[in-house]
């Protein structure tokens, strides 16, 4: 028979923390995520304090193990740098809805601001403007990094051709790739493609910090986060745990994207993330052979929602054979084409980004909340 959550709970109430308190009831105990027999969890624990913790999480996975019926355990030990004390989690490891209490959520050292790439929707060209903004931005003179965390589908290995795998540097700290200037890291690079979706959810979290804590990202003014489509837990979770100074949204012209856009606005205003507005991509059929503009999906519906909406419209990029055929060909527009007329669309964005960026005010501190 399958096992409940409230029997691996009972079995990790038997595990004591360093300090002798159970398990169960220190604030380092995710929410414990039970399907079908497989388990999984994570200890989020300050980076100092890891050594310390190890023995900890190997006792909770073999009292996990122990449990009848459970056929997997999976048990994450993450190091996070805590500013101030944690604030206290209810026992059991139930996890706080978004807006409750303060807590404090620290920056990645040495990143300046770090902002979303988001759409309520999924394909509508997100990692494609997220790939070419950071372009942008970097031909502005920022230093720009560039974190995919799209678990359904990472990108960033086909849209900037990476196929080596990042090297560790020291045995515990990742060094990012290189290219065309930017420093890029793709959760497609710690999540195996063949890991059934069911786990990403939960694997999400713990990779997430992972790459924001754990990787070499040197000083940067700005790291841009391709996000994975969608508005559901997972992404408000990943919006809470990503210490955002802005999210951009990216949506097309039609009605029913923009729906989901405005979705996704309301998904950051709800953890206080200010959006720094919406690039409508697809806005119009440029042809390559005769270069004649169409509006096929109605053009302008995104900056007539901007308006509404109260947010910045930060510009339209054409639906265009070129920006496809080079991106999907791992050579993004503005780092290939620099002087063409996309490359000019790409540029402007960044420019309109940065200088929203700049007066964007800092976002209240979040606390970070862990959801299956
Ligand atoms: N302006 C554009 N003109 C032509 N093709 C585009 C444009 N923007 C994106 N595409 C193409 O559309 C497809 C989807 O784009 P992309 O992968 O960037 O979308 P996405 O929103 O990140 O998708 P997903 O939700 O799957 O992550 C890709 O093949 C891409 O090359
Ligand atoms: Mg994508």
């Amino acid at each position: 028979m399958a096992p409940t959550k409230q029997q691996i709970l009972d079995s990790l109430a038997k595990v004591p923390a360093p300090d002798g308190t159970p398990l169960t009831e220190t604030d380092a105990l995710s929410d414990v995520v039970v399907t079908d027999g497989k388990v999984f969890f994570s200890i989020s624990v300050d980076a100092a304090q890891v050594k310390a913790w190890e023995p900890v999480r190997e006792r909770a996975e073999k009292a996990v193990r122990a449990v009848p019926g459970v056929t997997s355990a999976l048990v994450a030990l993450t190091a996070e740098r805590k500013a101030g004390a944690a604030p206290a989690r209810p026992a059991g490891g139930a996890a706080p809805r978004a807006g409750q209490g303060g807590g404090a959520q620290t920056g990645v050292p040495g990143v300046k601001a770090i902002i979303a790439v988001a759409s309520g929707k999924g394909g509508v060209g997100k990692s494609t403007t997220a790939v070419n903004l950071a372009l942008g931005l970097a031909s502005h003179g920022l230093k720009v990094g560039i974190l995919d965390a799209d678990i359904y589908g990472p990108s960033l290995p086909k849209l900037l051709a990476i196929k080596e795998r990042p090297q560790t540097l020291g045995g515990t700290r990742l060094k990012p790739i290189s290219r065309y200037g930017l420093t890029v890291m793709s959760i497609g690079f710690l999540i195996d493609e063949e890991t059934p979706m069911i786990w990403r959810g939960p694997m999400v979290i713990s990779a997430l910090t992972q790459m924001l804590r754990e990787v070499e990202w040197g000083e940067l003014d700005v790291m841009v986060v391709d996000m994975p489509p969608g508005t559901g837990d997972a992404q408000l979770t990943m919006a809470q745990q990503v210490p955002l100074k802005g999210a951009v949204i990216v949506s097309t012209p039609q009605d029913l994207a923009l729906i989901d856009a405005r979705r996704g606005i309301a998904m950051f205003r709800r953890v206080n993330v200010p959006v720094l507005g919406i690039v409508e991509n697809m806005s119009y059929f440029l042809c390559p052979k005769c270069g004649e503009r169409s509006d096929i999906f109605g053009h302008g519906g995104a900056r007539a929602e901007a308006e509404r909406l109260g947010v910045p419209f930060l510009g339209e990029v054409p639906l265009h054979a070129t920006i496809r055929e080079k991106s999907d060909a791992g050579l993004p527009v503005v780092a290939t084409e620099p002087d063409g007329p996309h490359a000019a669309i790409y540029k402007d964005i960044a420019a309109r980004v940065r200088d929203e960026l700049m007066g964007a005010p800092a976002r209240a501190a979040p606390r970070i909340v862990i959801e299956g």
